[in-house]
C-alpha cells in the first residue's frame, strides 16, 4: 500500500509501492478509482487512472489488487455494453445516477442469473485436463453455445465436474496440480495486455462476407484478416463500421466505440436491439458486445478499451467462432497514447506520438488470425480499424503505422463522399491482399466465372479512369464509340453496383448471390454493347437503351425476388440488344453466332 505523491491528469505518481508489479490494477484514493501501474521505479509507481481524477489529493492511499488488468469472460457477456474497462454502462448509470460515477465496482457479468451447464462426456473424473480445454457448455443464446474452457495457465487432474444449474460464480469443478487446487467456475478472467495462446495459425482462406458490394466484390477482408478504413472527416468511416457490425457474417461482433462522439454511440445503442441478424433472424444484439468509450470519457480507459475488446474477441475465437472486432476510431486510441506519453514525459516520436506507437499498432493487429485453439477448435478474429487522419493526409503516423500491418485498405475519399457516392471507398487506390488466399473459396462456392467477373470489373474501372483523363483533355465526343461504351459501362459499375446506401432497407445488405447477379448483368450489358458497336451501333444509342433503367434499379430488388428477377433482366438485356442488332442485321447476326449467344 502506498500514497499519492502527485497527480497529472489521468496519471498519478504514488510512493511506497514496493512489492507491486507492472500492470497490476490498483485502487487509487479514498474513492478507490481504478488504475493500472504502467511504470515502476523502486518504490514509486506511475499509475494510469481509468476514471476522472479531479478531486484526488496527494497523500491519499493507493492499494494494489495484485492482479493484472483483466476482463471477466463467461455466459451472460453477449449483448452487454461496457465501458473501456468492462464495467456495464447500465449498472454504472444505475449506481451513480449520473452518466458515470467514480470508484464504482460493477460486475461485468450478471452474477445472479443461473445457467444450465452441460458437462462434456469426454472429461472423466480424475483425468488430466489442459489449459483451454473444453469442459462443457452453456447455451447462452439460441445460436451461441458458450463453451466453458479450463482457464489459461491451469493444468491438472479434474474432479467434481457435473451437469447442473449454476451462476457464473459457482464452482463447477476443481483442478489439482501438485497439491494446488484451482476452482473452476463458469466464468474466468483473462489479462488483457497479453495475447491468448493457441495451438497454431492458419492461412486465411474464407472471406468475411459483409453484404457491402464494394468490399465483398473488390476489396474483401479474410476471416482472421485485418483491414483499415482511413478517411477524412465525414467520409463514412463510422457508417462502414456500423454496416460491418450489422451485416457481416461473423458469429460474434465486438464493437469498440473509441473516443468518438457520444451521439454516434447512442445511435448504435438505440438501433442495435431492434435489428435482426440476416442469417438467423435473431436480434443482432445477441451476437454483439459493445464497448463504448466516447470522447467525454477518461483517456486512459480509452487506451484500455481496445485491449478489453480484443481479449473478449480471442475468448470467443478459442471456442471456435469467427469474431470480428471493429474499432472506431483507432486514431483516438493513438491520441490517448500520445496524451499519456506526454504526461510521462517520454521522448516524443513523430508528431508527438510515442516512439512505440507503430509497435503497439502492429501488436494489436497481430492479434487477428484464424487459429486452431487450445480446445482444438478453428476460430478467427478479424480486425477492422477506422483511422481518422487529420485532413485526410495518410502520411501521418497512425495511418502509416496501420497501413504497414493491415492487408486490406479501404481508402475513403473526400471527393466521393462530397458527391454522395457512398461507401466512399476509392476503387483505384484501395486494395486487398487476400485475393489469392481467397480465390479457391470463391471458385468452390461461386465458380470460376465469379473470379473472372471480378477481374473484369477492375479492368473496366481502371480503363474508365484512364479514359476520363483523356475526356478531360479532348471531350467525350472525340473518343471512338468503343471507348465511350467502356465509359458508360464504368459508370454503370460505379452507380449501379458500387454505390450502396446504408440507409435503404433493401440496399443496405446484398447477398453474394445477388452481387453476382448484379455484376454479371452489367458485364453482359457491356459485352453485348461492344458487340453492337462492332456491328455499327453508336454509343449514344446504347446509352439510351431502356434496359439501362432496369439495371440501375437492380439494387431495389428484394433478395427473395432476386432469382426470378435476374432471369427476367438477363432476358430483357438480350432481347433489347437483339432488336437493336436487327437494325444492323447482317453484321449483327454473324457476331451473335460467332460468340455462341
Ligand atoms: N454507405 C452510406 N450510405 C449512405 N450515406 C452514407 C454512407 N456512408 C456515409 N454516409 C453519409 O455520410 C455521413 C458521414 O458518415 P460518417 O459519420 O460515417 O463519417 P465519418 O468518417 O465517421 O466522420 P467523422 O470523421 O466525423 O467520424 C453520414 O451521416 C451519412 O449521411
Ligand atoms: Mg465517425
Amino acid at each position: 500500500m502506498g500514497n499519492i505523491e502527485r497527480i497529472s491528469g489521468p496519471l498519478v505518481v504514488a510512493k511506497g509501492m514496493l512489492g507491486t508489479r507492472m500492470y497490476d490494477v490498483v485502487k487509487v484514493g479514498e474513492e478507490g478509482l481504478i488504475g493500472e501501474i504502467i511504470q515502476l521505479r523502486n518504490e514509486r509507481a506511475v499509475i494510469q487512472v481509468y476514471e476522472d481524477t479531479t478531486g484526488l489529493q496527494p497523500g491519499e492511499e493507493v492499494k494494489s489488487t495484485n492482479l493484472p488488468l483483466s476482463v471477466e469472460l463467461g455466459p451472460g457477456i453477449l449483448g452487454n455494453i461496457y465501458d473501456g474497462i468492462q464495467r456495464p454502462l447500465e449498472v454504472l448509470r444505475e449506481k451513480s445516477g449520473t452518466f458515470i460515477g467514480k470508484g464504482i465496482n460493477a460486475d461485468a457479468i450478471d452474477r445472479k442469473k443461473k445457467w444450465k451447464f452441460v458437462a462434456d462426456n469426454s472429461v472423466k473424473e480424475g483425468s488430466s485436463v489442459r489449459q483451454g480445454q473444453i469442459l462443457g457448455h452453456v447455451q447462452e443464446t439460441e445460436y451461441i453455445k458458450h463453451y466453458i474452457m479450463v482457464p489459461i495457465g491451469i493444468n491438472g487432474k479434474i474432479s467434481g465436474l457435473k451437469d447442473g444449474t449454476y451462476t457464473v460464480g459457482d464452482v463447477i469443478a476443481r483442478v489439482e496440480e501438485k497439491g494446488k487446487k484451482t476452482e473452476i467456475r463458469l466464468s474466468q478472467r483473462r489479462s488483457v495486455r497479453k495475447p491468448a495462446p493457441f495451438s497454431r495459425k492458419f492461412r486465411a482462406a474464407v472471406p468475411l462476407i459483409t453484404g457491402q458490394r464494394v468490399i465483398d466484390m473488390l476489396f474483401p477482408v479474410a476471416k482472421g484478416g485485418t483491414a483499415a478504413a482511413p478517411g477524412p472527416f465525414g467520409s463514412g468511416k463510422t457508417v462502414i463500421q456500423h454496416q460491418l457490425a450489422k451485416w457481416s457474417d461473423a458469429d460474434i461482433i465486438v464493437y469498440v466505440g473509441c473516443g468518438e462522439r457520444g451521439n454516434e454511440m447512442t445511435e448504435v445503442l438505440d438501433e442495435f436491439p431492434s435489428l435482426k441478424d440476416p442469417k438467423t433472424g435473431r436480434p443482432l444484439i445477441e451476437r454483439t458486445i459493445l464497448i463504448a468509450n466516447t470522447s467525454n470519457m477518461p483517456v486512459a480507459a480509452r487506451e484500455a478499451s481496445v485491449y478489453t475488446g480484443i481479449t473478449i474477441a480471442e475468448y470467443f475465437r478459442d471456442m471456435g467462432y469467427s469474431v470480428a472486432i471493429l474499432a472506431d476510431s483507432t486514431s483516438r486510441w493513438a491520441e490517448a497514447m500520445r496524451e499519456l506519453s506526454a504526461r510521462l514525459e517520454e521522448m516524443p516520436g513523430e508528431e508527438g506520438y510515442p516512439a512505440y506507437l507503430p509497435k503497439r499498432l502492429a501488436e494489436y493487429y497481430e492479434r487477428s488470425g484464424t487459429v486452431e485453439s487450445l480446445a482444438g477448435k478453428t476460430g478467427s478474429v478479424t480486425i477492422v480499424g477506422a483511422v481518422s487522419p487529420p485532413g485526410g493526409d495518410l502520411s501521418e503516423p497512425v495511418s502509416q503505422g496501420t497501413l504497414r500491418v493491415v492487408k486490406t485498405f479501404w481508402a475513403l475519399d473526400a471527393a466521393l463522399a462530397s458527391s454522395r457516392h457512398f461507401p466512399s471507398i476509392n476503387w483505384l487506390t484501395s486494395y486487398s491482399l487476400y485475393h489469392n488466399d481467397l480465390e479457391e473459396w470463391y471458385i468452390k462456392n461461386f465458380g470460376e466465372q465469379f473470379v473472372e467477373n471480378r477481374k473484369e470489373l477492375m479492368r473496366i474501372l481502371q480503363k474508365e479512369a484512364e479514359l476520363k483523363d483523356i475526356v478531360q483533355l479532348v471531350g467525350a465526343e472525340a473518343l471512338p464509340s468503343e471507348e465511350r461504351v467502356t465509359l458508360e459501362v464504368g459508370r454503370m459499375i460505379r452507380e449501379d453496383f458500387l454505390r450502396q446506401s446504408a440507409f435503404d432497407e433493401v440496399d443496405a445488405y446484398t447477398s453474394m448471390k445477388k452481387q453476382e447477379f448484379m455484376v454479371s448483368s452489367i458485364l453482359l450489358f457491356g459485352r453485348l454493347a461492344h458487340d453492337a458497336v462492332s456491328a455499327g451501333a453508336g454509343a449514344d444509342r446504347i446509352a439510351s437503351m431502356k434496359v439501362r433503367e432496369q439495371i440501375a434499379r437492380m439494387k431495389e430488388i428484394k433478395e427473395k425476388e432476386m432469382e426470378e428477377a435476374s432471369k427476367k433482366l438477363k432476358h430483357e438485356i438480350e432481347s433489347e440488344f437483339s432488336s437493336l442488332l436487327k437494325e444492323y442485321r447482317q453484321e449483327g447476326k454473324e457476331l451473335l453466332s460467332e460468340n455462341g449467344r
